[in-house]
Formats: structure tokens, sequence, C-alpha cells
């Protein structure tokens, strides 16, 4: 090989490199939304803490304090009493309501069920991400799908 092919050739190589990251780069990005917006009162510190669980599984998280709108916030986002936490989040056109850990979020942005309006972690468990130390792993509840004919399941059991 003379010397101007083998540059040509590593030329070409760099530009088909490029091109091949770049497509990678816009697919991932298209496919997994990381935007998230949380709604929650001024005096929920797990709130804080599920926020900052999120933001170190590599969502961008919008906090918007709402001390007197909770209610009107989760009925409009299908949450019902039975399935309320504290917090309320939007991400990717689906509702997050409690601890669900990032996991299931990611995994749902993944799956995109048409049939899903989102997931909830009902009430506050003890074992979940925010609620507990960091790093644990969740334990001793079910995170569920909630949907848009009104009916439930299980999505994960911890
Ligand atoms: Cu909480
Ligand atoms: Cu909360």
């Amino acid at each position: 090989m003379t010397k101007s092919i083998m540059v040509k050739t590593f030329a070409v190589m760099m530009v088909l490199l490029a091109s091949v990251t770049q497509i990678a780069c816009t697919a991932s990005e298209q496919s997994i939304p990381t935007a998230v917006t949380v709604y929650k009162t001024s005096t929920c510190p797990c709130c804080d803490s599920w926020i900052k669980h999120m933001s170190e599984e590599g969502f961008q998280v919008t906090t918007e304090v709402r001390d007197n709108d909770m209610d009107r916030i989760k009925a409009t986002n299908g949450v019902t009493d039975k399935l309320a936490s504290c917090h309320t989040a939007k991400v990717g056109g689906y509702v997050i309501e409690g601890h669900v850990p990032a996991s299931d979020v990611k995994r749902l942005l993944k799956e995109k069920p048409a049939d899903v309006v989102g997931l909830t972690a009902p009430g506050m468990p003890m074992k979940s991400p925010g609620m507990q130390a960091e790093g644990l792993p969740p334990k001793g509840y079910d995170v569920i799908a909630f949907k848009k004919d009104g009916s439930t399941k299980v999505y994960t059991r911890y």
C-alpha cells in the first residue's frame, strides 16, 4: 500500500466511525426519554431522596413544588386514593407515583406499553429508593402498573 492510499483509507474509516457513533447516540436519545417532572410538597424529604436516586440513574429531574395542588394533580393523572403515594412524576408521557425504582421506569420507557397510564408504589414502602439508606435493594413491596381501562397489575415484585 502506498502512503497516499493508506492516508485515504484512514480518512474514510474515520468518517465511517464518526457517522456510526452519531447514529448510535441519536437512537438511544430517541428511545429513552430522560426528562422527568416531579410534583411534590415542600415538606417531603423522602421525595427529595427519590429525586436524588433518579438523578443518579441518569434522569434529568425538574421539581415543581405544589403544596396545595397535589390532590388535583393525582386525580388528573389517574392516580386514585388506593394508588397514591407522596410525589407524582411525569416522564415520556407516563405517570410515576411514589417510590418506584429507576430500573422500573427505564423498563417502562423501553417497553412503552400502550395500555398503561403509569407505575406506582402505593403508600410509603419502607424498603424503597428514597425511603431507605442509599444503595440498598428495593424489598417487600410491589410496583403496580395502572391502565387506561382502570385495571391494575403487578409490574415488579420486590
Ligand atoms: Cu415518599
Ligand atoms: Cu415522595
